[in-house]
């Protein structure tokens, strides 16, 4: 990949990534329904129309049949898991459809003081091509905690209601990039919203891919990452 960033706006369960391009995805996908209540019924944010759960699983499994292409066969993967039916239900479509194993389960344990009160759970599956895919990997607990109020700061002062719903903050990202990638290695997130992940990765001196189908998301994480660009002398290009 000659440049830093790609941006796309498409539907994740398109093709559009090349084949063996990617050494890590990462990727929040769009909950059933929750999108629909916080976007006020907008349903092009729910994965393209899906008008039932199994519709939008069998959608959802057309985005990780791309992903599985476009990971290389040492490539790694974290995939938020939320902790509702569309986890429980997703994972079976995946070990039926496609080579990925799971790894491990990463947990991101935070205090919501956002929206909802308590403590809540996000999962991310850890998944490869191949059984020996952990390689000599740090093993553990994996227990990340971050307060979601850390994203609402972050993103401050790019802030639109609307552009930053969803966002997870930067240290949940950090150490799966760290741990499971090289410096000049492609990062892609095709859920990626505000682009939180690519501001980590272009930080840790990875390229990063973007795609999210929202083009309010798109404009604020354009935003976004050209000053992680200038603010590391880097170029948008090469
Ligand atoms: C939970 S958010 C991801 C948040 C992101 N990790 C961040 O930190 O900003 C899920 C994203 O999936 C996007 N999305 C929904 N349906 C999609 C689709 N069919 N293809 C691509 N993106 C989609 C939404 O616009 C939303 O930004």
């Amino acid at each position: 990949m000659k440049n830093n960033v790609i941006f796309y706006c498409k539907d994740a369960a398109e093709k559009f990534l090349e084949d063996s391009s990617v050494d890590l995805f990462i990727g929040h996908p769009p909950y059933y329904m929750t999108e629909l209540e916080l976007n006020g019924g907008d349903p092009s944010k729910q994965m393209q129309n899906a008008e039932s759960l199994n519709e939008y699983l069998d959608r959802l499994l057309l985005s990780f049949l791309h992903m599985e292409a476009a990971l290389k066969e040492d490539g790694h993967m974290f995939i938020a898991l939320q902790n509702t039916s569309f986890g429980l239900g997703i994972l079976p479509k995946i070990f039926d459809k496609t080579k990925l194993q799971l790894q491990s389960i990463r947990i991101w344990d935070y205090s919501s003081d956002f929206k909802v009160e308590g403590n809540h759970t996000v999962l991310f599956a850890h998944l490869t091509k191949n059984p020996w895919g952990a390689g000599d990997n740090p093993q553990g607990p994996f227990v990340l905690t971050n307060s979601w109020l850390e994203a609402t700061e972050e993103l401050r002062s790019y802030h639109t209601d609307r552009a930053t719903v969803g966002a997870a903050p930067e240290g949940v990202y950090r150490e799966m990039i760290k741990n499971y990638s090289e410096p000049g290695d492609v990062v892609a997130d095709i859920f990626a919203g505000c682009g939180t992940v690519g501001v980590v990765a272009l930080q840790l001196g990875r390229k990063f891919i973007y795609n999210d189908v929202s083009e309010d998301k798109l404009l604020v994480s354009k935003e976004r990452i050209r000053d992680v660009l200038n603010s590391t002398g880097l170029s948008s290009a090469g």
